[in-house]
């Protein structure tokens, strides 16, 4: 079976969406292992109670990257559990060059805004801050440079007048549940296809 790592710092919201749509039979994937930078994360929890392989491993000494030394448990790990494609959910790191040559093309991530408009850190704020009325939540391909990797699936989220950050993030993360989940099934049945910068989804 397809088996894929989810790499998560946080609550792990996608974690769970992604496993709840395993449990219904929406994805034939199995998730091979959970790895998180964050003793803390409740995603770790998560994985436990579902039965996956949940396992903290230290970041090393920087705060937005991980060590090499480090880094190189993590690639380990999610060899040993024989994950064939990765999905960052919530992690808070930045992914670098051997993690790329490891796992060339089969990182994904689910990222809380219409890229290219709004990368990096707490996306929602910037587009309330930023005035925009349309906002929402992107699936890509991770490359090297942050939140710039070719897109395979958006969803939309309309900014009301009275939202606040938290809020909007709520409405985002609803959406982020449906399509990450989409993404992980379309990969799983070798419908994505990449054309440059284009990301072709073969029809059923
Ligand atoms: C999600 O909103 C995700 O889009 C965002 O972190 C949150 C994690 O939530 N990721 C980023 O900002 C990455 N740049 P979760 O832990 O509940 O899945």
């Amino acid at each position: 079976m397809f088996t894929i790592g989810v790499l998560a710092s946080g609550k792990g919201s996608n974690l769970e969406a992604i496993i709840k749509h395993i449990q219904g039979g929406f994805l034939n994937v199995k998730i091979g292992v959970v790895i998180s930078d964050n003793p803390d994360a409740h995603a770790l929890e998560i994985a436990k109670s579902s039965g996956i392989p949940a396992i903290y491993i230290e970041p090393g000494k920087y705060r937005t990257f991980l060590e090499n030394t480090q880094e190189e448990k993590y690639i380990e790990c999610l060899k040993k559990y024989e994950v064939e494609f990765v999905c960052l959910a919530g992690f808070m790191r930045v992914i670098k060059k051997n993690f790329f040559a490891e796992y060339t093309n089969r990182i994904i991530n689910i990222h809380p805004s219409l890229l290219p408009s709004f990368p990096g850190l707490e996306a929602w704020k910037q587009a309330l801050d930023y005035g925009v009325k349309f906002t929402g939540c992107t699936v890509h391909f991770v490359e090297e440079d942050i939140d710039t990797g070719p897109i395979i699936l958006q969803a939309v989220v309309n900014v009301l007048n009275d939202d606040t950050p938290e809020i909007l993030h709520q409405r985002i993360q609803e959406k982020e549940h449906i399509i990450y989940p989409i993404a992980i099934k379309l990969i799983s049945e070798n419908r994505v296809r990449r054309k440059g910068r284009r990301v072709i989804i073969d029809e059923d």
